[in-house]
This record gives C-alpha cells, sequence and structure tokens, in this order.
C-alpha cells in the first residue's frame, strides 16, 4: 500500500512538475508608450577611503611593480572603462564629513587617521588630483561630497574654488602648481552624509541651516558650468536624505522637501539621497559565500523592499515637487554582509556571488521603473568593499557577478523607459514567495530596443514569450548570466565561474521566445 502510494506520488510529481516548467511566461513590450529616460547616472558608484577600496583597489602607488598609470592601476582602469561608469561618489562615505582635502594635495601629505574604518593610517596619497585623474582614467564625472559634518563651509567652499576657478585667485594657481592649470568639472556635489548618524547625528533642522549655508556658499566656478549652461552641465547639489522607511526617515524627507519648497534664490538642492543596504539585520550576519536557497530567498525578499521605500519618499516629494525638480538620488545601496573570516572587520570584505548579481538587476530594475524621479544611483562600493565590482589582491585582480550585471546593462544608460507587462508567476521557497521573473525594457539613442530579464526562480528555467506589439522582430542577441549554484562566486584562482554567456532567441511569428536558465540574469538587443 505504501510502496502504492509512492509511485503515484511519483507519478503526479512526474507529470505536474514538467508541466509547470513548460508554462509560458506572456511579457508584452508596448513601444508606443514610451516613459522617462534611464539616467546614465543610475550606474553610479561609489569608492570610500575605506579598507582597500582605494588604497590597493585603484591607487598603487607611481613605484609600484603593479602596471599603474600615475599610481593608479592599469587593470582596474581597464575594467571599469568597459562599464561607462557615468560618476564615481568620493571620498566617503562617514569618511567624507572628517576629511579635510588640504591634506590630500601637494608634495608634503600628512599622515592622518581613519577613525570610522579600523582606524587605520590614510596617507593622503591618494587625494584630489589622484581622483580627478582616475575619472579621467576611466572617463566617468565627479561626485564629491563635502564635509559638513567636522568641516566648515569655509573649507568646502575653498576646496571648490582650487577644483573650479578659471580666473588666477591664489587657489587656482595652486592647483596649476600641483599640475592641472585648467579648472575641473565637478558634476555633482554631495552637502554631508548621513547627517542623521555617522555625519554628525544632526535633527532635520540643524541639518537644513546648515545645509543651507554649504549650498550658498560652496561655489562652482568653472565657466562651463554657470547658470547660463544648460542644466545637465551645471553642478547638481544633493543634500542628505533618508536612510529607511520608518517615520524616522518619512519625517527627515518631509522636513527638506518642506523647506525646499520654500527655498529662496540663495539656496537650492538638485537631489534628496537616499541611503539603503540589504541587510536584513544589524549587525550584517549573512554570509557573502557558503549560503543555500533560504539564504538566497531571505536576501532577494528584502531587496524587493527598495520598490517601496523608493515610491514612499517619491510620494512625500511628489507633495512639494509635483515637477520632480529634485531627484531621489539612491547613493548607497547593495548587499551588506558579514566580514570575510580573518578580514578587518572594518573593512567589510565580503565575496560577491551569483545572489549579487540576482539583487543588482532587481535593484537595477527598480530604479529604471521609478526613473522620473530615481534619477541616479551610486552602488556601494565600487572596488574591495561591501558589494564590489571588482576584487583586488596585490597584483590579482577578479571581476565579480555584479560586475558583469552592471556591464550587460550599459545599453540601458540614458535609454528610453519602454514599459513591460507580465504575470511574474512566483517563486516559493519556505515560507517566502518572491515573483518568479523580472523585466523591463528600454530603447537606446539609435531606437533599438532592449530587455533585461532576471529569472528569480534557482530550480526552474523559464520561458519566456515576448510579444513586440509594433515591431518586427528577426531576433534577440545578447548575454545571459548564470552559474551552477546561488553561491558560486568568482575567485583569484576560477575567475570564470559567473560570466555572461552569448544568448540568441529566435521570432517567430512576431513573438520572440525565450529560455531562461534558473537564477540568471539576461539582457538582450531585439534585432528587427
Ligand atoms: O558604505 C559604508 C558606509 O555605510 C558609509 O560610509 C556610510 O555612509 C554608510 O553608513
Amino acid at each position: 500500500m505504501r510502496s502504492l502510494f509512492c509511485s503515484l506520488t511519483l507519478l503526479i510529481v512526474a507529470v505536474t512538475a514538467p508541466m509547470a516548467a513548460a508554462q509560458k511566461i506572456q511579457v508584452s513590450i508596448d513601444v508606443s508608450k514610451p516613459g522617462a529616460k534611464v539616467d546614465r547616472n543610475l550606474f553610479g558608484q561609489f569608492a570610500e577611503h575605506l579598507g582597500h577600496g582605494i588604497y590597493e583597489g585603484i591607487w598603487v602607488g607611481p613605484d609600484s611593480r603593479i602596471p599603474n598609470t600615475r599610481g593608479i592601476r592599469n587593470d582596474v582602469v581597464t575594467a571599469l572603462k568597459a562599464l561607462k561608469v557615468p560618476n564615481v561618489r568620493w571620498p566617503g562615505g562617514c569618511f567624507a564629513d572628517e576629511y579635510h582635502w588640504r591634506k590630500g594635495i601637494g608634495r608634503e601629505r600628512p599622515a592622518t587617521l581613519n577613525p570610522n574604518w579600523g582606524g587605520v593610517i590614510e596617507p593622503n596619497t591618494f587625494g584630489t588630483h589622484e581622483f580627478m585623474d582616475f575619472l579621467d582614467q576611466i572617463g566617468a564625472e565627479a561626485y564629491l561630497s563635502v564635509n559638513l559634518g567636522s568641516g566648515t563651509p569655509q573649507e568646502a567652499a575653498e576646496w571648490l574654488e582650487y577644483l573650479t576657478a578659471a580666473q588666477p585667485t591664489a587657489l587656482a594657481k595652486e592647483r596649476a602648481a600641483n599640475g592641472h592649470p585648467a579648472p575641473y568639472n565637478v558634476a555633482f556635489l554631495g552637502l554631508g552624509n548621513e547627517s542623521w548618524d555617522c555625519g554628525g547625528n544632526m535633527t532635520p533642522d540643524y541639518y537644513l541651516d546648515r545645509m543651507k549655508l554649504f549650498s550658498h556658499f560652496v561655489r562652482n566656478f568653472n565657466p562651463d558650468q554657470q547658470p547660463d549652461k544648460p542644466k545637465s552641465q551645471q553642478m547638481l547639489k544633493i543634500a542628505v536624505g533618508p536612510g529607511g522607511a520608518e517615520s524616522r526617515w518619512t519625517d527627515w524627507t518631509e522636513s527638506i522637501m518642506k523647506a525646499w519648497q520654500a527655498h529662496t534664490w540663495s539656496w537650492d538642492i538638485d537631489g534628496l539621497s537616499l541611503h539603503s543596504y540589504t541587510v536584513v539585520k544589524w549587525p550584517p550576519a549573512y554570509a557573502s559565500v557558503g549560503f543555500g536557497e533560504t539564504e538566497y530567498a531571505q536576501i532577494l525578499k528584502s531587496t524587493l523592499e527598495m520598490k517601496d521605500l523608493v515610491e514612499k519618499h517619491s510620494a512625500i516629494m511628489d507633495k512639494y515637487d509635483p515637477q520632480k525638480k529634485v531627484a531621489l538620488v539612491v547613493d548607497e545601496w547593495g548587499g551588506w554582509y558579514a566580514p570575510l573570516p580573518g578580514s578587518n572587520p572594518g573593512f567589510l570584505v565580503q565575496q560577491n556571488s551569483l545572489r549579487d548579481a540576482v539583487l543588482a538587476a532587481l535593484n537595477l530594475n527598480i530604479f529604471a521603473r521609478h526613473a522620473d524621479r530615481v534619477r541616479m544611483a551610486n552602488i556601494a562600493q565600487m572596488i574591495n568593499v561591501l558589494q564590489a565590482m571588482i576584487l583586488t589582491d596585490k597584483e590579482k585582480m577578479v571581476l565579480t557577478p555584479t560586475y558583469y550585471v552592471y556591464k550587460m546593462y550599459v545599453p540601458f544608460q540614458d535609454a528610453t523607459f519602454v514599459p513591460v507587462s507580465f504575470d511574474a508567476g512566483t517563486y516559493t521557497h519556505g515560507d517566502i514567495t518572491l515573483p518568479r521573473v523580472d523585466a523591463i525594457a528600454a530603447k537606446d539613442k539609435a531606437g533599438k530596443l532592449w530587455v533585461a530579464i532576471t529569472n528569480v526562480d534557482p530550480n526552474q528555467s523559464a520561458e519566456i514569450e515576448l510579444a513586440l506589439g509594433g515591431i518586427n522582430a528577426k531576433s534577440a542577441t545578447g548575454e545571459t548570466l548564470s552559474a551552477p549554484k546561488v553561491d558560486s562566486v568568482n575567485t583569484f584562482d576560477a575567475p570564470n565561474t559567473v560570466v555572461p554567456k552569448a544568448f540568441v532567441a529566435k521570432a517567430q511569428d512576431g513573438k520572440l521566445t525565450l529560455k531562461l536558465e534558473p537564477k540568471s540574469v539576461t539582457v538582450v538587443g531585439v534585432e528587427q
């Protein structure tokens, strides 16, 4: 009897499982209703003086035997150029509110301390000129965070004059003497960092009072960035925004936006930042490698909260800024896990797995869907820290699964969002149920349609039937990223465990059928 029951059960499983897998997911794309621009700045990066993010990750010094250009490692520059990094936020993070720029220019660089991140020596060998050189080498724009916490408006104002003045002021001459006669371009200015916490534990009102001073006095003198130039060329100022969904954070957004609505000529902001890490609980306890499906599902459930967070703060911003002049700038986000065993806990070292690739794609999709308000984002962080693009160990370098997602998403930079509708289905593990697939689409400047589809389900492939109303598609080509396990990682010894593969889908009767591997991210361009 028992064996008859078992055979019957097996038979039912055998009959139902392939049917479930074979069920096609219908995705339709409506190119006739273009949405907002998916600003390239959504793919921004964050590089803080923290652990080996700057020192060893970017800067090895001109005398290093690691191949470098003026002290900046060549392998890292080559890898980052392929991502078309739009902007880099620097020098922090918490570090920014204790950073004094004068210590990082000229021949004599005093050693200071980095109390936030391990209390290590900060040699100041990577300073303003080295950062701007790095940006120049990778082709990115500067997002400087000024020290609003322990610095003064005067110190920050002088930094900006040093960087941007074209006239022969003493500071401009000092810049020229230090090797850069032409004024620098500073695209974005962060007015403090987490001023409600490591940036000075301020109340919204106290922050507003200080922020207005910095907004007014910290001027950009670059002739190419003056108010008579197009807005896209001017320096945009980004105020400290919320760090979560609770009332403490909604109150913060209310206060800043209410003040902004009544702002006068003497101060303004163009963006409000939002910081949100996928961490589940503090202190970060999830392992970045060596985990299973339960942790995969839990982390992805948590990361999807980004949607509600963005919508909650956007709704408040809409009340005071219905024209969406002030952007929501998610300038710190990503997975934050337990430090790798044996690493300095203050260095925030973690591995980067296939789970992070899926996490990155899901967040980028959320940002793109809210691109009318979310016009900039910076993943934390670029190299060797938290959810990094790149890991280095002395002369060795490895590209992470997150790096490959950013590379695959390059066609979305400055593309026009196109609405996609689909019934995502569900993926269930234990008591967690998640959407099984996620998809976005956008048209690039040349008119080519790009589609990104993530199969969240780690166990089942997904067959997608893509209907492209109005487009006579022949095929779709691109890349897909998956790996044997949810915690598969790239290491210095095995760097190709999680790398994209070429992907082709043929069209039939105007529809494309895409067969996606379990736990995969796929980006295709539609060929007509
Ligand atoms: O990215 C690490 C830290 O996280 C940043 O310095 C800080 O702004 C945030 O709390």
